[in-house]
């Protein structure tokens, strides 16, 4: 069984060994945070402890549907995520699934979020992927590439690329909330860029510079780069920043907080309105201009985290990618991805939409080797908020081997 209360789902999954999933129940709270445009921590932390015991409960007896005869009894172990997210967030399914590793005298297994994405694809494959594979783990608070192995069943990860500021679905709903559009922005984009021109606002994205290497650092991994770049990592601040002053300069404040109140007055009469409904509803407030900055934004975004992804394979010699994270639901990313590894005959490969953003199927599946290794979780096992994945950059110090586990 899989524990996920890291952000603003609260989830529980029960998973078999051969990847098949009995049950994956997933409790939102879109509509509480919809009210403040962003996740309120503490309001987060109390949704679970309303949450947790019904859902965990919910996914329990949808897998003695699936497979009758399973109760709480016959699961091998608990699973849940440890970090990174909201301390409050996390505490809440920690402390839940350890008492029910106690109360069933099972194993506990903690499992880092970012590893979870990363499953999340390799489960629903069923197929090995040839290894070295680059992930790009990309959501609303994440943007990272990691390059993975395995050895004996055993996940080793090293993290090649991040986010110096932004993630990218930050950003994605960050302009949504600029544009005055619903919450999260990142679905409300993807279906309106669909409605307008990707060249009408052109955006750059500089070069993020590397901290300065060690002297005589030699790039081994990567022997075609330099030592001291270049990098991987990512920035999505400054192109949300060139948004909001696009809007500025273009005189389209007022038409934005009229679409904010249109909006707002329609969502109170459908709460569930998604994008494509509020365009045949409302399709006055949706411009030419808005509809081609937005198109602009996501063409943008996409093509860099395109280009990141795909020189980073191409350093370190990756035999696949793999693209998870609530971000990679979109359907831009997922057809200019799909097209430029076709080009360079690599494969690439995305979870389903229902894996794409937060679940507990995925910690559930990241947590299969770990059982397999006997690798469980301390008494002492505490919320880590920071939690990282695999050993970190700096990028120009590409000498060790990859040997940290998680
Ligand atoms: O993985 P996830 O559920 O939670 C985090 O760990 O952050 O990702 C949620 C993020 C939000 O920023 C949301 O706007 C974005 O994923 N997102 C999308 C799409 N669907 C969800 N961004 C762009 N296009 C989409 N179709
Ligand atoms: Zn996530």
């Amino acid at each position: 069984m899989g524990i996920e209360s890291s952000c603003d789902e609260t989830a529980a999954a029960v998973v078999r060994s051969d990847g098949t999933v009995l049950a994956n129940v997933v409790a939102s709270q879109i509509a509480l945070h919809a009210n403040y445009g962003g996740v309120v921590p503490e309001l987060a932390s109390r949704e679970h402890l309303r949450n947790i015991v019904p859902v965990v409960r919910a996914a329990m007896a949808e897998a003695a549907r699936m497979q009758p005869g399973l109760a709480f009894a016959g699961l091998d172990a608990i699973a849940v995520t440890e970090g990174p997210g909201l301390a409050g967030a996390l505490l809440v399914g920690i402390t839940y699934a350890k008492a029910l590793a106690l109360g069933l005298n099972k194993p506990l297994i903690a499992v880092n979020h970012l590893e979870g994405h990363i499953h999340a694809v390799l489960m629903e494959r069923g197929v090995e992927m040839q290894i070295p594979l680059l992930a790009l783990v990309v959501s609303g608070g994440h943007t990272h590439l990691y390059l993975a192995e395995e050895n004996e069943g055993a996940w080793r990860y090293r993290n090649v690329g991040r986010t110096v500021d932004d993630a990218a679905g930050e950003a994605f709903d960050k302009v949504a909330k600029l544009l005055g559009l619903g919450y999260p922005g990142g679905p409300w984009m993807d279906a309106l860029a669909a409605h307008g021109d990707p060249r009408a606002v052109e955006f750059h994205f500089g070069q993020i510079k590397p901290r300065a290497p060690r002297p005589g650092t030699v790039n081994k991994k990567a022997p075609g780069l330099p030592a001291d770049g270049p990098t991987f990592d990512f920035s999505f601040s400054g192109i949300k920043t060139a948004v909001l002053r696009y809007i500025q300069t273009h005189g389209m404040a007022a038409c934005v907080e009229a679409r904010r109140s249109a909006l707002a007055e329609a969502l109170r009469a459908n709460p569930a309105m998604k994008a494509s409904d509020a365009l045949a509803l409302l399709p006055d407030r949706f411009d030419r201009q808005t509809l081609g900055l937005i198109a602009s934004f996501q063409y943008a975004v996409v093509g860099n985290l395109m280009r990141q992804t795909f020189a980073a394979a191409q350093a370190f010699g990756a035999r696949g990618i793999l693209v998870s994270g609530g971000v990679s639901a979109n359907s831009e990313l997922r057809r200019r991805f799909t097209q430029e590894a076709a080009r360079r005959g690599l494969p690439v490969a995305f979870p389903t939409l229902a894996m794409s953003t937060d679940n507990a199927a995925m910690i559930a599946a990241a947590a299969w080797p770990k059982f397999c290794a006997g690798e469980f979780a301390k008494e002492g096992l505490v919320a880590t908020p920071q939690l990282r994945l695999g050993q970190g950059y700096p990028m120009y110090d590409l000498t060790e081997p990859l040997t940290e586990q998680i």
